[in-house]
């Protein structure tokens, strides 16, 4: 019994070292479009765009902060999951390259996001305990989106 543990551990410390050498390509791209990009483009205030570059650039714009244990598999392989489906959604990064149309649904999508607390995800915050945004931190996302889509109508 003893002897047949040991051998499911080995295999799977054996399949665990085999996994990391799987390593996707990283997020971080170092060419940079103002033309597209969130904060060229809107009259963001410093302390509303860090706190969006803190909680949710990490999956919703080009470049990723990586932690060490983002490196390590099979983690990373949901980081980058992550990563991928989220720039899908949102890209701020890319953010004026959308229709005015959907630029509109988009800020409105993160201040939902942002009242229910969904985003950012949980699972993120778990491991990323900076990324969490305090309650004022909120309320300033939501009122400048409010300010931002009143002004435009
Ligand atoms: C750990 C990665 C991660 C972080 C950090 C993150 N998101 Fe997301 N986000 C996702 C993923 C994955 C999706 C797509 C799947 C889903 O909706 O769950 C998504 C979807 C969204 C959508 C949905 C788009 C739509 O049109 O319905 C919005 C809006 C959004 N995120 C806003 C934010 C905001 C705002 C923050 C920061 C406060 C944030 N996210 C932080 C991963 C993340």
């Amino acid at each position: 019994m003893k002897r047949k543990f040991k051998k499911i551990a080995l295999v799977f410390f054996l399949v665990f070292i085999a996994i990391q050498f799987y390593q996707p390509k990283q997020n971080i791209s170092n060419s940079f479009d103002i033309g597209k990009n969130f904060a060229n483009n809107y009259k963001v205030p410093p302390t509303v765009l860090n706190s969006l570059q803190k909680a949710c650039y990490d999956c919703h714009s080009n470049n990723t902060k990586y932690l060490w244990y983002d490196y390590i598999q099979p983690a990373r392989m949901f980081v980058e999951d992550h990563i991928k489906n989220g720039k899908e959604q949102l890209n701020f990064n890319e953010f004026a390259s959308y229709s005015n149309r959907k630029q509109q649904s988009k800020l409105e999508a993160i201040s939902k996001e942002v009242k229910s607390g969904d985003m950012p995800l949980s699972s993120y915050t778990l491991l990323h305990h900076d990324a969490k945004l305090t309650k004022q931190e909120k309320e300033a996302i939501i009122a400048w989106i409010n300010k931002t889509l009143n002004s435009k109508n």
